[in-house]
């Protein structure tokens, strides 16, 4: 980890989960980190965790509220980073949403747009806001949270498939552009598996859904905590592990590895693949997130 000491690195979402455990993994390795989220509790934990985890006052760490959905508020927060604390070595985009509205036709286009606004545009707003100054820095990276569903397309998950999969589309062509422009900044698309997080709990869930429908989706949360097995400090110790090793693509934890191998290999049977595995381990071919 001693490629992040003395960096700039920015996480969004960080009150919570993937975000927080790579806020406090860069903080250990002695880099400056700037956190943000829309949830000020948990983004106050991290604060304090990532100060008493760099053994430092917290001073030289930054906090901010930041929807990364809202394009001017992005920009003016890297301005803010900027001006705070340096140019930013690192920027990850990790901030996101889940819904649990089921399929297709059961989510509206407004719950399309909303989870789109935060997992795909976030993402490119945080990409554009900062690529200026990683590249005035002396070294750059950018990390996109993609996900494991951003390699394969799930049933009742489209809205979170279809932005995941741009987010990796994205990033895999930016990372080609700057190779080309032999750039001193990188970029690494993550998808991770199942990882321990509240993502599941936190998932938006749609407003006509009737008793019987929320009860089945409390279920499958209950199902998530079981089934993913990655920690976060495990998903933080493998993605930042990437960066180090400048990789295009961060698989992380074996269930994703396992299916990104099935979807190559088979293209055509791994829906059927992960359904049955979704059912052996779950009693059901669909999952929440
Ligand atoms: N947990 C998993 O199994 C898993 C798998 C694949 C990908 N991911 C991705 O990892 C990333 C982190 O998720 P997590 O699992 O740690 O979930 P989490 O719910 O624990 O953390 C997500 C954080 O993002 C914040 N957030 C939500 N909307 C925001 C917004 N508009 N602006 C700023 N912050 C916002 C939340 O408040 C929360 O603190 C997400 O992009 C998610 O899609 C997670």
């Amino acid at each position: 980890m001693q490629k992040f000491n003395h960096s700039i690195a920015v996480v969004t979402g960080a009150g919570s989960g993937i975000g927080r455990a790579l806020a406090v993994m860069l903080s250990e390795a002695g880099a400056r980190v700037a956190i943000s989220d829309i949830d000020q509790a948990g983004l106050n934990e991290t604060f304090e965790l990532i100060g008493s985890a760099s053994d430092d006052s917290a001073g030289r760490h930054h906090q901010q509220i930041l929807n990364v959905a809202d394009k001017e508020a992005m920009f003016a927060y890297a301005d803010t980073v900027q001006n705070q604390l340096g140019n930013a070595n690192l920027i990850i985009n990790n901030a996101g949403v889940a819904l649990g509205t089921g399929s297709l036709q059961n989510t509206s286009l407004e719950e399309f747009e909303w989870l789109m606004s935060i997992n795909f545009w976030g993402v490119l707003y945080g990409t554009k806001a900062f690529l200026p100054q990683l590249e005035q820095a002396e070294w750059g990276h950018v990390v996109n949270i993609s996900s494991l569903f951003g390699l394969i397309g799930v049933p009742d998950q489209s809205a979170y498939n279809a932005s995941k999969f741009a987010v990796r589309g994205m990033t895999e062509a930016l990372r080609q552009e700057l190779d080309l422009e032999q750039s001193s900044v990188s970029a690494t698309s993550i998808h991770p598996g199942g990882i321990k997080t509240n993502i599941a709990r936190n998932a938006r869930l749609s407003e006509n859904l009737s008793d019987q429908e929320r009860a089945s989706i409390q279920e499958k949360t209950d199902q998530f905590d079981v089934l993913a097995r990655t920690t976060t400090d495990s998903a933080a110790q493998q993605i930042l592990t990437g960066v180090i090793k400048n990789k295009r693509r961060v698989l992380v934890g074996g269930d994703a590895k396992l299916m990104d191998w099935v979807q190559r290999h088979m293209p055509n049977a791994y829906p059927t693949i992960f359904g049955k595995l979704l059912e052996l381990t779950t009693g059901s071919k669909r999952p929440l997130v």
